[in-house]
């Protein structure tokens, strides 16, 4: 199948002088929340962690709250469901795995806290597979026209056609399907490529938020050995300098 293409211009983390974007973060936040969420839990992620991105306790605290979170009535011990709190983690849309599959056409939408690492070049692959639902009667590839080469491909009625996911076939309909499904708050145009890019930058920062973190560590250590062994030369040229 097709092969996961970066975004246009990249990503800002790519490469060992990569950063974070934390706006781009925040944006892609806000497609995860207005879209992802409606079928996706971060079970990784806690509110609290959002301060990574630049939200103030205040806001942290305003955010969970419109969040319902899975919990326990203090008085009666039964199970509820209370508003969320800085410490408590992304929730699942759903109560259980059953009410999940019933509702997606038998297909489970996975956890998406650490799916850019599970996947082959994983922050390339979400925005690919956002961006990359085509339609199989005209798909081509690498000049092959799919319907030609594979006449008995189909797409099952309640599944929809995609090169980038390893079974072709997935259950997840097309979620940003038109330009404007979000408004940026930092006036970013919302274009389709645009949500794409910024949720799959933000789903790398759920899969590693120590990425850019350990980028910069790999510098400091690099510096390090060099002048450490700049020195251990010029020690031993003092040392044996008495030697002929
Ligand atoms: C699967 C991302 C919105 C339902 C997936 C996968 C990713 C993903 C990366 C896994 C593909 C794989 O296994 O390689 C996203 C993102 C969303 C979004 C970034 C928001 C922009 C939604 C929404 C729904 C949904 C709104 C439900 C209406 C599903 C389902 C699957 C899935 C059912 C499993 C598909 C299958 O295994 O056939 N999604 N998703 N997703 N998603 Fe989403």
């Amino acid at each position: 199948h097709a092969h996961p293409h970066a975004p246009e211009g990249g990503f800002q983390f790519d490469g060992p002088l990569g950063t974070w974007d934390r706006v781009q973060l925040q944006r892609g936040l806000k497609v995860y929340d207005e879209v992802c969420s409606a079928c996706h839990s971060l079970k990784f992620v806690a509110f609290r962690d959002l301060q990574d991105l630049g939200l103030s306790e205040g806001q942290i605290k305003a955010y969970a709250a419109t969040k319902q979170v899975p919990g326990i009535d203090p008085n009666t011990g039964e199970a509820i469901m209370r508003p969320g709190e800085p410490t408590d983690y992304f929730p699942s849309p759903y109560p259980n795995a059953v009410a999940a599959a019933a509702a997606n056409n038998n297909a489970i939408p996975p956890d998406l806290s650490l799916m850019t690492k599970a996947r082959h070049n994983g922050s390339d692959y979400v925005y690919s597979l956002l961006t990359g639902y085509a339609d199989p009667a005209t798909y081509e590839h690498d000049g092959k026209r799919l319907m030609e080469e594979f006449p008995e491909f189909e797409t099952p009625l309640g599944l929809y056609f995609n090169p980038y996911f390893a079974n072709l076939n997935l259950a997840m309909a097309p979620p940003l399907g038109v330009d404007g499904q979000v408004t940026f708050d930092d006036g970013t145009e919302a274009t389709v490529s645009q949500m794409s890019k910024d949720v799959a930058a933000f789903l790398t920062w759920t899969a590693e938020p120590k990425l850019v973190e350990r980028k910069k560590t790999g510098w400091a250590v690099m510096i390090f050995l060099l002048f450490a062994t700049v020195l251990a030369y010029f020690a031993k040229r003092q040392i044996w300098s008495s030697v002929k």
